[in-house]
């Protein structure tokens, strides 16, 4: 299995039936080989950096109802918040002292944030902060609001495509949504100018060999400049919450793959991952993983954007998550950079 991993590293490329392989034969001393190898290729493009983006949940109202997420339409136990503009920019201000040079603003697809309101918010923290990315990810919109954002001044766009298998996405999903939009989305995304991620769970529902294949292809296919990845995890309130979650081994075992194929992708080690595993982070970024998402949220609403049972850092302020991260980073020898932490293409912005 070693000359598939050999040569993944020297093409990029591998064919579904060899991926299919190289996942079903993996063992922890492939695993590990796989790791070396994805770390020469990240250090090789970004050193021992790693890039923090302050993560602002800014909303968990929404209007889907995807059945393994905890802040689904139809879970009448949430407790549902939204940020003010306000609260936004002041998040901003709370990260940018902290050394964040990049804002994600994450929330459900909610109805309230118009496009106007949007524009509005996105416009206000590229003018208070001019030296910062912002990164969207609000779901699924169309063409124009996508480019009214850009346009506004966002700089990327997370959408995880979350399983590029139409049978599969059909079992996660109610059938108003679907894996068609949800690709035309990620196109759409990347032909405006975003620096553009997609992803998917690792050991959702249902998910089999043949479905993490097909994430492997679509990944090969679209060329995203981020993908995150992190275990499904279930939430008692959601049709799933009896299903077991995704492993910390295929997990990291993913990661490395996805940094051998994409070698200058920007990769976070996920919050899912440290819920999972202590050192969850610390073993994504060994496997290749080069990014990190502190939470920037406001303390009170934290609880409140409960994807999944037991999610952490829940109850910290963010100077103790910045802290205890870079303490994190350190401890396995890397460094925590103050930086935008644009992809490599996009490195001429910074
Ligand atoms: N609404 C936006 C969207 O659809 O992209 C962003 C928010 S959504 C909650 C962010 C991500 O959380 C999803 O793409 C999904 O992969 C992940 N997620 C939701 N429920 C999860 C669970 N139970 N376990 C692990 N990850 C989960
Ligand atoms: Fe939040 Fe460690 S990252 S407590």
């Amino acid at each position: 299995m070693k000359h598939l991993i050999d040569r993944l590293y020297e093409t990029s490329t591998l064919t579904a039936a060899e991926y299919r392989e190289l996942i079903d034969n993996r063992t922890p001393e492939l695993a590990e080989y796989l790791f070396e190898k994805a770390r020469d290729v990240r250090i090789r493009h970004y050193g021992h950096d790693v890039y923090l983006r302050g993560l602002i949940e800014f909303t968990n109202h929404c209007k889907n109802d995807c059945y393994y997420c905890g802040i689904r339409r139809s879970n009448c136990q949430a407790e549902r918040y939204r940020l003010t503009k306000e609260q936004i920019l002041e998040c901003c201000a709370v990260g940018y002292e902290l050394g964040f040079r990049t804002f994600v603003l994450q929330g459900g697809e909610d109805g309230y944030y118009t496009d106007e309101k949007m524009v509005d918010i996105i416009r206000a923290i590229k003018a208070k902060y001019p030296d910062c990315a912002i990164t969207l990810s609000i779901g699924e919109k169309s063409y124009d609001s996508y480019k009214a954002f850009f346009d506004a001044g966002a700089d990327r766009y997370l959408l995880r495509h979350e399983t590029a298998n139409v049978e599969h996405y059909g079992k996660l999903h109610p059938k108003n949504l679907s894996l068609e939009n949800r690709k035309q989305c990620l196109y759409n995304l990347k032909e405006i100018g975003y620096q553009v991620g997609c992803g998917f769970m690792v050991g959702s529902p249902y998910q089999t060999t043949d479905c993490l294949v097909d994430d492997l292809l679509f990944i090969q296919e679209l060329k995203p400049h981020m993908v995150g990845i992190g275990p499904f995890i279930p939430h008692h309130a959601t049709p799933f919450a009896g299903f077991s979650g995704g492993t910390l081994e295929l997990t990291l075992f993913l990661l490395g793959i996805i940094r051998l194929m994409l070698p200058t992708v920007l990769l976070p080690a996920t919050t899912a991952l440290g819920t999972i595993h202590p050192r969850g982070r610390e073993l994504g970024i060994l496997a290749g993983a080069n990014v990190v998402m502190p939470n920037l949220s406001p303390r009170s609403v934290r609880p409140k954007y409960m994807l999944y049972d037991n999610k952490i850092c829940t109850g910290d302020e963010a100077a103790e998550c910045r802290q205890c991260m870079q303490r994190r980073i350190e401890s396995i020898g890397y460094r925590v950079v103050v930086s935008r932490g644009d992809h490599k293409s996009f490195q001429k912005k910074d």
